[in-house]
C-alpha cells in the first residue's frame, strides 16, 4: 500500500512540493510505464494539493482520422486526454488551442489567474476559475502536459509552477517513451 510521506499538517509550498517529490520518487521506483505513472501522479496531486477540481494529463498523439476510411491524413499531432482525477474532460485539444495547447506551442508553463480572462480557454468544468499547465519535455520534444484546475481564482503562483515543473521532470525521466 502506498503511504504518502505527506501529512495533514499545514506546510509551506516549498516543503509541500519537496515532500511530493519524495512521494513521486517512491512511486516511480521499479515502474517505468508512463500511463501507470501518470495515473498515480494525478492521484497524488489531486489528493495532496488543496483546492483543486481537476488534475491530470494530456499526451501528444496522432490526429484522429477526418474521413470514415481515412488514416492519419495530415500527419499532425494533438493533445489527447490521459489519466486524470476530476470530472470527465474534453478529449482532444489542438496545439495552440486553450491553455493546454498554448503551453505546448510555447513549450513553457502557462499560469492563468482568471480563466475567464484567458482568450480561448476551454471550459471542461464550469467550476474552474484558475489553471496551471506545465509541458512535459524530453530531449526538446513535447510529450504532453500536466494540467491543474482550481475553483478558486489565482489559486496557483510561481511556487506551484516551480513545484509542478520539478515533478514533471521526475515523471518524464522516470518513465519510458514513446507511450
Ligand atoms: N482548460 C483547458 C482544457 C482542459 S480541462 O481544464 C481539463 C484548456 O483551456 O486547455
Amino acid at each position: 500500500m502506498f503511504q504518502a510521506r505527506t501529512s495533514d499538517t499545514p506546510r509551506d509550498k516549498a516543503t509541500l512540493y519537496s515532500d511530493l517529490a519524495l512521494d513521486l520518487t517512491g512511486l516511480l521506483t521499479d515502474e517505468r510505464d508512463a500511463i501507470a505513472n501518470a495515473a498515480n501522479l494525478s492521484a497524488l496531486l489531486f489528493t495532496t494539493l488543496p483546492d483543486l477540481n481537476w488534475a491530470g494529463f494530456y499526451f501528444m498523439r496522432n490526429t484522429a482520422p477526418k474521413t470514415p476510411n481515412g488514416g492519419n491524413l495530415g500527419g499532425t499531432r494533438e493533445l489527447v486526454l490521459g489519466p486524470f482525477q476530476g470530472k470527465p474532460a474534453c478529449v482532444r485539444i489542438a496545439v495552440g488551442r486553450g491553455v493546454c495547447g498554448t503551453a505546448v506551442e510555447r513549450r513553457q508553463s502557462v499560469l492563468v489567474e482568471d480563466v475567464h480572462a484567458f482568450p480561448g480557454h476551454i471550459a471542461c468544468d464550469a467550476a474552474s476559475r484558475s489553471e496551471l499547465v506545465v509541458p512535459l519535455i524530453l530531449d526538446g520534444q513535447v510529450l504532453g502536459v500536466i494540467d491543474l484546475d482550481s475553483p478558486s481564482p489565482a489559486r496557483f503562483d510561481a511556487a506551484d509552477q516551480a513545484g509542478i515543473e520539478a515533478l514533471a521532470k521526475l515523471f518524464v525521466t522516470g518513465s519510458d517513451w514513446p507511450l
